[in-house]
């Protein structure tokens, strides 16, 4: 069991959960940040500090976003466990099912137009 970053990271990016996490398991991607499955020693601390709460323990990730408990564990697939964010650095790329999500927030934009009826 792990935690997990869902949906509502996507192009937000806060990063207050980077510096509650002692280990640097969190890891950035191009639109959101991963939490390492492997390296995550489930101390819950990035939880309560993300402003858009996008944190969740996976058993507890809302049914819609169930897909980004996948995307957290399959997006290290390639890197195995590089043993500190800080040391590897941003990872320019994102898992397919983020990387196809549409631009988040210009729904709510107060400059977007609202479609017609
Ligand atoms: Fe994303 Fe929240 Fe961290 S917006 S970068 S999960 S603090």
């Amino acid at each position: 069991m792990t935690f997990v970053i869902a949906a509502p990271c996507v192009d937000v990016k806060d990063k207050a959960c980077i510096e509650a996490c002692p280990i640097e398991c969190i890891y950035e991607g191009e639109r959101m940040l991963y939490i390492h499955p492997d390296e995550c020693i489930d101390c819950g601390a990035c939880e309560p500090v993300c402003p858009v709460e996008a944190i969740f323990f996976e058993d507890d990730t809302p049914e819609e976003w169930r897909d980004f408990n996948i995307a957290n564990a399959e997006f290290f697939a390639d890197l195995g466990a590089p043993g500190g964010s800080s040391k590897h650095g941003p990872i320019g790329r994102d898992h397919p099912i983020v990387a196809q999500l549409p631009p988040q927030g210009a729904v709510s934009s107060p400059f977007a137009i609202p479609p017609k009826p």
